[in-house]
Protein backbone atom coordinates (compact mmCIF):
# COMPACT_ATOMS: atom_id res chain seq x y z
CA UNK A 1 0.00 0.00 0.00
CA UNK A 2 1.11 3.40 -1.25
CA UNK A 3 0.52 6.12 2.01
CA UNK A 4 -0.32 9.94 0.08
CA UNK A 5 0.54 13.00 2.42
CA UNK A 6 -2.68 14.42 3.84
CA UNK A 7 -4.32 16.86 1.05
CA UNK A 8 -3.19 20.16 1.25
CA UNK A 9 0.20 19.76 2.53
CA UNK A 10 3.65 20.19 1.26
CA UNK A 11 6.51 17.34 1.57
CA UNK A 12 9.06 19.96 1.96
CA UNK A 13 12.78 19.01 0.20
CA UNK A 14 15.02 19.90 -3.00
CA UNK A 15 14.50 23.47 -4.11
CA UNK A 16 11.43 24.36 -2.78
CA UNK A 17 13.13 23.93 1.01
CA UNK A 18 16.25 26.06 -0.36
CA UNK A 19 13.83 28.94 -1.00
CA UNK A 20 12.01 28.57 2.06
CA UNK A 21 14.75 28.15 4.35
CA UNK A 22 16.38 31.49 2.62
CA UNK A 23 13.17 33.68 2.46
CA UNK A 24 12.94 32.19 7.04
CA UNK A 25 16.36 33.73 7.12
CA UNK A 26 15.74 36.93 5.36
CA UNK A 27 12.95 37.73 7.69
CA UNK A 28 14.62 36.68 10.71
CA UNK A 29 17.21 38.79 9.62
CA UNK A 30 14.90 41.98 9.33
CA UNK A 31 13.19 41.37 12.43
CA UNK A 32 16.08 41.70 14.65
CA UNK A 33 16.95 45.02 13.14
CA UNK A 34 14.14 46.38 13.88
CA UNK A 35 14.39 44.89 17.63
CA UNK A 36 12.24 42.01 17.83
CA UNK A 37 12.70 38.78 19.50
CA UNK A 38 11.72 35.29 18.51
CA UNK A 39 9.41 33.61 20.30
CA UNK A 40 8.06 30.22 19.25
CA UNK A 41 5.02 28.41 21.53
CA UNK A 42 3.84 24.96 21.34
CA UNK A 43 2.16 23.84 18.21
CA UNK A 44 -1.10 22.98 20.26
CA UNK A 45 -2.78 24.95 22.58
CA UNK A 46 -6.40 24.47 24.05
CA UNK A 47 -9.29 25.17 21.75
CA UNK A 48 -10.55 27.60 24.38
CA UNK A 49 -7.64 29.82 23.30
CA UNK A 50 -8.87 31.13 20.22
CA UNK A 51 -13.17 30.54 20.72
CA UNK A 52 -12.22 33.25 23.09
CA UNK A 53 -9.48 35.02 20.84
CA UNK A 54 -9.65 34.72 16.88
CA UNK A 55 -13.55 33.96 17.73
CA UNK A 56 -16.35 31.72 17.58
CA UNK A 57 -17.99 33.15 14.90
CA UNK A 58 -15.46 33.23 12.51
CA UNK A 59 -14.73 30.68 9.73
CA UNK A 60 -11.15 30.24 10.94
CA UNK A 61 -13.18 28.62 14.51
CA UNK A 62 -15.86 27.35 12.83
CA UNK A 63 -14.78 25.85 10.39
CA UNK A 64 -11.07 25.37 9.64
CA UNK A 65 -9.51 24.39 13.36
CA UNK A 66 -7.87 21.10 13.58
CA UNK A 67 -9.29 19.88 17.07
CA UNK A 68 -8.87 17.07 19.16
CA UNK A 69 -9.25 15.28 22.36
CA UNK A 70 -6.33 14.49 24.50
CA UNK A 71 -5.98 11.70 26.73
CA UNK A 72 -7.46 13.60 29.60
CA UNK A 73 -10.33 14.52 27.35
CA UNK A 74 -9.10 17.68 27.14
CA UNK A 75 -10.31 19.42 23.71
CA UNK A 76 -7.25 21.26 22.04
CA UNK A 77 -6.37 22.60 18.69
CA UNK A 78 -3.88 22.81 16.48
CA UNK A 79 -2.61 26.56 15.99
CA UNK A 80 -4.15 28.15 12.96
CA UNK A 81 -2.28 31.30 13.93
CA UNK A 82 0.16 32.93 15.98
CA UNK A 83 -1.12 36.03 17.51
CA UNK A 84 -3.70 34.27 20.24
CA UNK A 85 -0.52 32.05 20.90
CA UNK A 86 1.94 35.05 21.44
CA UNK A 87 -0.27 36.99 23.79
CA UNK A 88 -1.32 33.62 25.63
CA UNK A 89 2.40 33.44 26.60
CA UNK A 90 2.79 36.98 27.07
CA UNK A 91 0.11 36.72 29.45
CA UNK A 92 0.83 33.29 31.69
CA UNK A 93 4.54 33.99 31.63
CA UNK A 94 3.76 37.84 32.85
CA UNK A 95 6.07 39.17 30.44
CA UNK A 96 4.12 42.96 30.97
CA UNK A 97 5.14 42.55 34.83
CA UNK A 98 7.05 45.96 34.80
CA UNK A 99 7.17 47.03 31.75
CA UNK A 100 6.86 50.21 30.77
CA UNK A 101 7.64 50.00 27.12
CA UNK A 102 6.33 47.53 24.36
CA UNK A 103 7.52 43.97 24.05
CA UNK A 104 8.06 43.12 20.86
CA UNK A 105 8.20 38.94 19.22
CA UNK A 106 8.93 38.13 15.87
CA UNK A 107 7.60 33.77 14.79
CA UNK A 108 8.12 31.83 12.04
CA UNK A 109 5.82 28.86 12.69
CA UNK A 110 3.63 26.31 10.58
CA UNK A 111 0.11 26.92 11.01
CA UNK A 112 -3.12 24.44 10.55
CA UNK A 113 -6.39 25.49 8.81
CA UNK A 114 -8.58 22.57 7.26
CA UNK A 115 -9.44 24.96 4.39
CA UNK A 116 -10.80 23.69 0.88
CA UNK A 117 -7.24 22.67 -0.73
CA UNK A 118 -7.08 25.63 -3.84
CA UNK A 119 -4.40 27.70 -5.26
CA UNK A 120 -3.03 29.61 -1.82
CA UNK A 121 -4.80 27.69 0.48
CA UNK A 122 -3.10 25.19 2.58
CA UNK A 123 -3.87 22.77 5.44
CA UNK A 124 -0.63 22.86 7.22
CA UNK A 125 1.36 26.52 6.31
CA UNK A 126 4.00 28.96 7.46
CA UNK A 127 3.51 31.75 8.71
CA UNK A 128 6.45 34.30 9.50
CA UNK A 129 4.38 37.51 11.94
CA UNK A 130 5.56 40.08 14.25
CA UNK A 131 3.86 41.14 17.34
CA UNK A 132 4.32 44.51 19.36
CA UNK A 133 2.64 44.41 22.63
CA UNK A 134 1.60 47.15 25.53
CA UNK A 135 1.69 49.24 22.87
CA UNK A 136 1.20 52.82 23.74
CA UNK A 137 1.93 55.25 20.27
CA UNK A 138 0.36 54.85 16.72
CA UNK A 139 3.84 55.42 15.55
CA UNK A 140 3.93 51.97 16.35
CA UNK A 141 1.52 51.19 13.84
CA UNK A 142 3.28 53.27 11.42
CA UNK A 143 6.64 51.29 12.20
CA UNK A 144 4.34 48.32 11.59
CA UNK A 145 3.25 49.06 8.12
CA UNK A 146 6.94 50.45 7.46
CA UNK A 147 8.33 47.05 8.24
CA UNK A 148 5.59 45.42 6.27
CA UNK A 149 6.17 46.99 3.41
CA UNK A 150 10.01 46.76 3.46
CA UNK A 151 8.88 42.97 3.46
CA UNK A 152 7.64 43.72 -0.12
CA UNK A 153 10.35 45.81 -1.42
CA UNK A 154 12.90 43.01 0.56
CA UNK A 155 11.07 40.56 -2.54
CA UNK A 156 11.03 43.15 -5.53
CA UNK A 157 7.24 42.76 -5.12
CA UNK A 158 6.26 46.83 -5.06
CA UNK A 159 4.92 47.21 -8.20
CA UNK A 160 2.70 43.72 -7.84
CA UNK A 161 1.07 44.67 -4.46
CA UNK A 162 -1.48 47.26 -3.07
CA UNK A 163 -1.58 47.83 0.42
CA UNK A 164 -5.09 48.22 1.39
CA UNK A 165 -5.51 49.60 4.95
CA UNK A 166 -8.91 50.45 6.81
CA UNK A 167 -9.57 51.30 10.67
CA UNK A 168 -12.00 49.16 12.78
CA UNK A 169 -13.01 51.58 16.07
CA UNK A 170 -13.15 50.16 19.23
CA UNK A 171 -15.37 47.17 20.53
CA UNK A 172 -18.12 49.49 21.38
CA UNK A 173 -17.99 51.11 18.11
CA UNK A 174 -17.70 48.08 16.26
CA UNK A 175 -21.18 46.56 18.36
CA UNK A 176 -23.11 49.99 17.24
CA UNK A 177 -22.02 49.42 13.59
CA UNK A 178 -22.69 45.64 13.68
CA UNK A 179 -26.33 46.12 15.14
CA UNK A 180 -27.13 49.05 12.35
CA UNK A 181 -26.00 46.25 9.75
CA UNK A 182 -27.59 43.56 11.02
CA UNK A 183 -30.95 45.99 10.52
CA UNK A 184 -29.57 47.02 7.25
CA UNK A 185 -29.03 43.43 6.00
CA UNK A 186 -32.22 41.72 7.04
CA UNK A 187 -33.95 43.77 4.29
CA UNK A 188 -31.84 42.37 1.74
CA UNK A 189 -32.30 38.57 3.51
CA UNK A 190 -33.59 37.13 0.36
CA UNK A 191 -30.53 37.94 -1.96
CA UNK A 192 -28.16 36.56 1.07
CA UNK A 193 -26.11 33.37 0.47
CA UNK A 194 -27.41 30.98 3.27
CA UNK A 195 -23.60 31.14 4.74
CA UNK A 196 -24.28 34.96 5.21
CA UNK A 197 -27.61 34.51 6.51
CA UNK A 198 -26.15 32.24 9.23
CA UNK A 199 -23.99 35.09 9.93
CA UNK A 200 -26.21 37.41 9.94
CA UNK A 201 -27.43 37.68 13.81
CA UNK A 202 -23.95 36.48 14.77
CA UNK A 203 -21.09 38.28 13.19
CA UNK A 204 -22.90 40.31 10.39
CA UNK A 205 -18.96 41.60 9.81
CA UNK A 206 -18.25 38.35 7.93
CA UNK A 207 -20.53 39.52 4.93
CA UNK A 208 -18.99 42.46 3.95
CA UNK A 209 -15.69 40.00 2.92
CA UNK A 210 -17.61 37.50 1.60
CA UNK A 211 -16.18 35.89 -1.42
CA UNK A 212 -20.03 35.68 -2.75
CA UNK A 213 -21.70 37.86 -0.93
CA UNK A 214 -18.98 40.95 -0.70
CA UNK A 215 -19.81 41.88 -4.65
CA UNK A 216 -23.15 42.49 -4.86
CA UNK A 217 -23.95 45.98 -4.95
CA UNK A 218 -26.21 46.19 -1.72
CA UNK A 219 -23.37 45.04 0.09
CA UNK A 220 -20.80 47.62 -0.97
CA UNK A 221 -23.35 49.85 -0.14
CA UNK A 222 -24.29 49.44 3.64
CA UNK A 223 -23.52 51.14 6.48
CA UNK A 224 -19.93 51.85 7.01
CA UNK A 225 -18.39 52.15 10.52
CA UNK A 226 -16.87 55.91 10.44
CA UNK A 227 -19.80 57.46 11.40
CA UNK A 228 -19.54 55.76 14.41
CA UNK A 229 -15.49 56.72 15.07
CA UNK A 230 -14.66 59.72 17.35
CA UNK A 231 -12.75 62.56 15.88
CA UNK A 232 -9.59 61.51 18.04
CA UNK A 233 -9.78 57.93 16.00
CA UNK A 234 -10.05 59.49 12.60
CA UNK A 235 -7.66 62.16 13.69
CA UNK A 236 -5.22 58.85 14.54
CA UNK A 237 -6.07 56.85 11.24
CA UNK A 238 -5.46 60.30 9.19
CA UNK A 239 -1.70 60.26 11.20
CA UNK A 240 -0.74 56.76 10.54
CA UNK A 241 -1.45 57.43 7.19
CA UNK A 242 0.54 60.94 6.79
CA UNK A 243 3.34 59.11 8.37
CA UNK A 244 3.45 55.97 5.68
CA UNK A 245 2.61 58.67 2.70
CA UNK A 246 5.81 60.41 4.43
CA UNK A 247 8.02 57.54 3.43
CA UNK A 248 6.78 57.06 0.41
CA UNK A 249 4.21 54.02 0.88
CA UNK A 250 1.09 53.90 -1.45
CA UNK A 251 -2.14 52.66 -0.08
CA UNK A 252 -5.44 52.10 -0.91
CA UNK A 253 -8.32 52.98 2.16
CA UNK A 254 -10.92 49.42 1.79
CA UNK A 255 -13.88 50.43 4.54
CA UNK A 256 -14.68 46.70 3.68
CA UNK A 257 -11.40 45.23 4.76
CA UNK A 258 -12.42 44.19 8.11
CA UNK A 259 -10.12 40.97 8.54
CA UNK A 260 -10.89 37.22 9.01
CA UNK A 261 -10.44 37.53 12.93
CA UNK A 262 -12.75 38.91 15.61
CA UNK A 263 -9.65 40.32 17.51
CA UNK A 264 -8.77 43.28 15.49
CA UNK A 265 -9.56 47.10 16.72
CA UNK A 266 -7.93 50.30 15.13
CA UNK A 267 -6.26 50.02 12.13
CA UNK A 268 -6.30 46.47 9.83
CA UNK A 269 -4.39 46.26 6.68
CA UNK A 270 -3.37 43.72 3.78
CA UNK A 271 -0.76 43.74 1.60
CA UNK A 272 -2.66 42.41 -1.72
CA UNK A 273 -0.92 40.76 -4.41
CA UNK A 274 -2.51 41.02 -7.75
CA UNK A 275 -1.94 37.67 -9.87
CA UNK A 276 -0.72 38.46 -13.69
CA UNK A 277 -1.91 35.26 -15.15
CA UNK A 278 -5.57 34.78 -13.69
CA UNK A 279 -5.86 38.28 -12.42
CA UNK A 280 -7.15 36.97 -8.89
CA UNK A 281 -6.21 38.89 -5.75
CA UNK A 282 -4.33 37.20 -3.40
CA UNK A 283 -3.87 38.50 0.32
CA UNK A 284 -0.05 37.75 1.33
CA UNK A 285 0.28 39.79 4.48
CA UNK A 286 -2.74 40.44 7.06
CA UNK A 287 -2.53 42.38 10.06
CA UNK A 288 -3.32 45.35 12.57
CA UNK A 289 -4.84 46.29 16.34
CA UNK A 290 -6.31 44.36 18.52
CA UNK A 291 -6.76 46.49 21.67
CA UNK A 292 -8.74 44.04 23.61
CA UNK A 293 -6.88 40.85 23.41
CA UNK A 294 -4.43 40.81 26.25
CA UNK A 295 -6.91 42.04 28.36
CA UNK A 296 -9.70 39.02 26.93
CA UNK A 297 -6.75 36.33 27.57
CA UNK A 298 -6.32 37.21 31.13
CA UNK A 299 -3.77 40.14 30.98
CA UNK A 300 -3.74 43.69 31.41
CA UNK A 301 -5.70 46.18 30.04
CA UNK A 302 -2.31 46.68 27.33
CA UNK A 303 -2.58 46.93 23.26
CA UNK A 304 -1.26 44.60 20.35
CA UNK A 305 -0.36 45.18 16.99
CA UNK A 306 1.27 42.60 14.02
CA UNK A 307 0.79 41.34 10.88
CA UNK A 308 1.86 37.84 9.19
CA UNK A 309 2.75 37.05 6.38
CA UNK A 310 2.33 33.53 4.13
CA UNK A 311 5.15 32.23 3.41
CA UNK A 312 3.41 29.23 0.60
CA UNK A 313 1.76 32.01 -0.83
CA UNK A 314 4.98 34.67 -0.87
CA UNK A 315 6.85 31.88 -2.40
CA UNK A 316 4.20 31.60 -5.42
CA UNK A 317 4.86 34.93 -5.93
CA UNK A 318 8.59 34.98 -5.95
CA UNK A 319 8.55 32.36 -8.42
CA UNK A 320 5.79 34.14 -10.46
CA UNK A 321 7.96 37.16 -10.89
CA UNK A 322 10.92 34.82 -10.89
CA UNK A 323 12.61 36.67 -8.35
CA UNK A 324 16.28 35.67 -8.06
CA UNK A 325 16.84 33.53 -5.11
CA UNK A 326 20.78 33.74 -3.82
CA UNK A 327 20.89 30.18 -1.82
CA UNK A 328 20.75 27.33 -4.48
CA UNK A 329 21.49 23.52 -3.10
CA UNK A 330 24.57 23.69 -5.54
CA UNK A 331 26.98 21.04 -5.06
CA UNK A 332 30.92 22.60 -5.89
CA UNK A 333 32.23 18.95 -6.28
CA UNK A 334 32.02 15.53 -6.54
CA UNK A 335 34.12 13.34 -6.23
CA UNK A 336 34.62 9.70 -7.56
CA UNK A 337 36.46 6.92 -6.84
CA UNK A 338 38.10 3.60 -8.46
CA UNK A 339 37.81 0.75 -5.68
CA UNK A 340 36.69 0.85 -1.72
CA UNK A 341 40.20 0.94 -1.20
CA UNK A 342 40.83 4.26 -2.60
CA UNK A 343 38.31 5.85 -1.37
CA UNK A 344 38.55 4.52 2.09
CA UNK A 345 42.40 6.27 2.13
CA UNK A 346 40.70 9.32 0.74
CA UNK A 347 38.24 10.07 3.98
CA UNK A 348 40.52 12.62 5.23
CA UNK A 349 40.71 14.59 2.04
CA UNK A 350 36.88 14.49 2.07
CA UNK A 351 36.65 16.21 5.43
CA UNK A 352 39.17 18.73 4.87
CA UNK A 353 37.26 19.78 1.62
CA UNK A 354 33.78 20.00 3.54
CA UNK A 355 35.72 22.05 6.96
CA UNK A 356 37.17 24.49 4.08
CA UNK A 357 33.82 25.22 2.71
CA UNK A 358 33.03 22.93 -0.04
CA UNK A 359 29.62 21.22 -0.39
CA UNK A 360 31.33 17.41 -1.80
CA UNK A 361 29.13 14.87 -2.57
CA UNK A 362 30.13 10.72 -3.46
CA UNK A 363 28.22 8.38 -4.88
CA UNK A 364 29.66 5.34 -2.77
CA UNK A 365 28.05 2.91 -4.31
CA UNK A 366 29.69 2.93 -7.56
CA UNK A 367 33.51 2.83 -8.87
CA UNK A 368 33.41 3.44 -12.19
CA UNK A 369 34.33 6.96 -13.74
CA UNK A 370 31.87 7.47 -16.68
CA UNK A 371 29.12 6.47 -13.77
CA UNK A 372 30.71 8.97 -11.37
CA UNK A 373 30.65 11.45 -13.79
CA UNK A 374 26.59 10.93 -15.07
CA UNK A 375 26.24 11.50 -10.88
CA UNK A 376 27.90 14.78 -11.44
CA UNK A 377 25.82 15.75 -14.37
CA UNK A 378 22.61 14.58 -13.01
CA UNK A 379 23.61 16.63 -9.38
CA UNK A 380 24.68 19.66 -10.95
CA UNK A 381 27.96 20.18 -9.94
CA UNK A 382 30.21 22.71 -10.38
CA UNK A 383 33.12 20.09 -10.26
CA UNK A 384 33.71 16.62 -10.62
CA UNK A 385 37.34 14.68 -10.07
CA UNK A 386 37.98 11.31 -10.02
CA UNK A 387 40.57 9.58 -8.10
CA UNK A 388 41.94 6.08 -8.80
CA UNK A 389 45.35 4.34 -7.50
CA UNK A 390 47.73 6.15 -9.52
CA UNK A 391 46.33 9.71 -7.95
CA UNK A 392 47.15 8.95 -4.68
CA UNK A 393 50.59 7.26 -6.03
CA UNK A 394 51.45 10.89 -8.10
CA UNK A 395 49.71 12.60 -5.62
CA UNK A 396 47.70 14.40 -8.51
CA UNK A 397 44.07 14.13 -10.65
CA UNK A 398 42.08 15.76 -13.21
CA UNK A 399 39.42 18.27 -11.98
CA UNK A 400 37.00 18.69 -14.80
CA UNK A 401 34.95 21.80 -14.33
CA UNK A 402 31.26 20.53 -15.59
CA UNK A 403 30.30 23.97 -16.98
CA UNK A 404 33.24 24.26 -19.43
CA UNK A 405 34.47 20.57 -19.65
CA UNK A 406 38.18 22.33 -19.06
CA UNK A 407 40.51 19.81 -17.34
CA UNK A 408 42.79 20.83 -14.99
CA UNK A 409 45.84 18.33 -13.67
CA UNK A 410 45.97 19.54 -9.70
CA UNK A 411 47.55 18.46 -6.29
CA UNK A 412 45.48 16.30 -4.23
CA UNK A 413 45.35 18.47 -1.32
CA UNK A 414 42.58 20.13 0.33
CA UNK A 415 43.17 23.97 0.00
CA UNK A 416 44.70 23.77 -3.46
CA UNK A 417 41.45 21.47 -4.70
CA UNK A 418 39.35 24.23 -2.51
CA UNK A 419 40.80 27.41 -4.05
CA UNK A 420 40.77 26.04 -7.73
CA UNK A 421 36.81 25.46 -6.65
CA UNK A 422 36.68 28.73 -5.85
CA UNK A 423 36.22 28.19 -2.08
P1 LIG B 1 -4.52 35.94 8.54
O1 LIG B 1 -5.00 36.98 7.61
O2 LIG B 1 -5.49 34.91 8.96
O3 LIG B 1 -3.96 36.73 9.81
O4 LIG B 1 -3.25 35.22 7.94
C1 LIG B 1 -2.12 35.96 7.53
C2 LIG B 1 -1.59 35.41 6.24
O5 LIG B 1 -1.36 34.01 6.35
C3 LIG B 1 -2.53 35.54 5.07
O6 LIG B 1 -2.48 36.81 4.50
C4 LIG B 1 -1.99 34.47 4.13
O7 LIG B 1 -0.87 34.96 3.42
C5 LIG B 1 -1.53 33.39 5.09
N1 LIG B 1 -2.53 32.30 5.16
C6 LIG B 1 -3.67 32.28 5.88
N2 LIG B 1 -4.33 31.11 5.70
C7 LIG B 1 -3.58 30.38 4.84
C8 LIG B 1 -3.71 29.08 4.25
N3 LIG B 1 -4.72 28.26 4.53
N4 LIG B 1 -2.73 28.65 3.40
C9 LIG B 1 -1.67 29.45 3.12
N5 LIG B 1 -1.51 30.68 3.64
C10 LIG B 1 -2.44 31.14 4.49
C11 LIG B 1 -3.44 36.11 10.91
O8 LIG B 1 -3.21 34.93 10.98
C12 LIG B 1 -3.11 37.08 12.01
N6 LIG B 1 -2.65 36.30 13.17
C13 LIG B 1 -2.08 38.09 11.57
C14 LIG B 1 -1.75 39.07 12.64
C15 LIG B 1 -0.63 39.08 13.41
N7 LIG B 1 -2.53 40.06 13.04
C16 LIG B 1 -1.93 40.70 14.04
N8 LIG B 1 -0.80 40.10 14.28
Amino acid sequence: MVFKRPRGTIDWYGNQLVQLNEVADSLKTLALRYGFEEIVPPTFESLDLFYKSVGETTDVVQKEIYTFVDKKGRQMALRPEGTSSVVRAYVEEKMFANKAHATKFFYFLNLFRYERPQSGRWREFHQFGIEYLNVTSHLNDIECLIMAHEIIKMFQLEKYVTLKVNYLGNFHQRQAWMEELKVYFNDYYDELTPDSQQRLNKNPLRILDDKVDGVKDFVKNAPKLQKFLTSEDQQIFQEILTGISSVGINYLIDDSLVRGLDYYTGLVFEFVYLDPNTNSEITIIGGGRYSDLVKQTGGPDEIGLGFAIGIERLLTCLNDTNYHFTTSSQIDLVLGFDSYQTTATCFNLISELRNLGLTVSIDYGNFKKDKNAKYALKKQASYFMFINQESLVNNTANIEELTTNKLTTITLNAATIASKVGK
